[in-house]
């Protein structure tokens, strides 16, 4: 039974939708904020992973920068008052309007990616009088061994500038008379929950490190990326990621020159496990070897399941029956509208609210309107 739910005062509440425990993500980023200090660190919110309004202020309201994917997201920080010093724009594919909006706005730096997209920022810059501060994407060919669909650190991934066009790039920006050189940016793949991969990172940046003081390049930022997973099978018991250990590893194998900022981008570490997926049980229907407990949640409240074949822990927190087995199934007409097979839920009926737990990170964001439903609402503890 989930007893941290206040399953009471949803008996009017329409469903599905999303339940933010704001308690949970302020200790959360107090947690982060205070381990990141010890070093000195700069932690920046991924908001790709939720641009959820109410979380979006908790981390505003204790100064975290932001890390952007798109001009929309970009506008949305410094509307909510994000300080635009604090501002990083990544993404394999800018488009010019992007490009202008994030200058207009001063943001701190482009993570770039390729030479043309350098090219494209620095004419935009000289229009407008500017210069354009940057961070090189490197592909560091590190192997994250997460899902191959979040791995983005290998050569043969989209992302980044592999290691031998280093040369040719940065040759590149000796010409580019609108372009500031700040530093280096990584970020290797998602939901990475063993930290040995992070050093292999750290071996990787100081090796880089080296080639550019031979040839006198300074760098003031070292932005790592961000990639720390969570535990979907026990949120409870683990609330959050070890952030601890987490920073200790950058702290004990980064080799820092003096003066130079280290960043973070984390995304699903800081919001997965405060976020649920509320929804009630529609129809349980007997199948040939099975049960299927239908729910009025769908695919396309909730992606990750279908996509990647994620798991989200499934919580009955109605009933208290016998055990049995459930195929918990969506209502959109797609086989992969599935959230779990053979789940032990107890006896389940009609009315029962389910939660889908750890569901804060790449789960609203990525929501569609798939079958004409409507978008999921969202409702913060108090
Ligand atoms: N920085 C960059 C450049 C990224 O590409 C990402 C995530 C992050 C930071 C934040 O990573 P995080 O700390 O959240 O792991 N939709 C997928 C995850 C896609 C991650 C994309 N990049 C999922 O639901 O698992």
């Amino acid at each position: 039974m989930g007893s941290k739910f206040p399953v009471a005062q949803w008996e009017q509440q329409p469903t599905p939708f999303y339940y933010y425990d704001l308690k949970l993500l302020g200790d959360t980023l107090d947690t982060v904020m205070h381990e990141a200090g010890k070093y000195g660190y700069h932690v920046h919110y991924a908001m790709k992973a939720n641009a959820n309004d109410g979380l979006l202020s908790e981390m505003q309201q204790r100064g975290l920068g932001i890390d952007c994917v798109s001009g929309n997201e970009v506008r949305k920080a410094i509307e909510l008052g994000f300080d635009s010093s604090k501002v990083v724009y990544a993404g394999v594919g800018k488009a010019d309007w992007e490009i202008n909006l994030a200058l207009d706005a001063g943001i701190f730096a482009f993570n770039v990616e390729s030479i043309p997209e350098l090219e494209v920022i620095n004419e935009l810059a000289g229009k407008k009088g500017k210069k354009a501060s940057v961070a090189l994407r490197i592909n560091p060919n590190v192997n994250a061994n997460t899902h191959h669909y979040i791995t983005t650190g290998l050569e043969e991934n989209k992302f980044g500038i592999n290691l031998w066009d280093v040369e040719k790039v940065v040759n590149t920006i000796a010409g580019l008379s609108n372009i500031q050189l700040e530093g280096l940016h990584f970020h290797i793949g998602s939901q990475i929950t063993d930290l040995e991969p992070f050093k292999g990172l750290c071996i990787k940046v100081n090796e880089l490190q080296d080639w550019f003081e031979e040839r006198h390049i300074a760098l003031k930022v070292i932005n790592v990326g961000g990639g720390l997973g969570i535990d979907y099978h026990e949120p409870d018991m683990h609330p959050m990621p070890n952030f601890k250990a987490y920073f200790e590893v950058f702290h004990q194998n980064l080799q820092l020159r003096p003066g130079q900022e280290v960043h973070f981008e984390l995304g699903r570490s800081l919001v997965a496990q405060c976020g649920s997926l509320i929804t009630r049980v529609l129809y349980v229907k007997e199948g040939v070897n099975t049960k299927f407990a239908i729910v009025d949640a769908g695919m396309n409240d909730l992606i990750r399941p279908a996509l990647y074949q994620a798991y989200h822990k499934i919580q009955n927190l109605t009933s208290n029956g016998e055990i049995g087995k459930y195929d918990v199934v969506g209502p959109v007409c797609e086989s992969s509208d599935c959230f779990g097979k053979a789940v032990d839920m107890p006896y389940t009926k009609r009315g029962d609210i389910i939660a889908l737990r750890s569901a804060g990170a790449y789960g609203e964001i990525m929501a569609s309107r798939y079958n004409l439903r409507e978008f999921a609402k969202s409702v913060y503890s108090e």
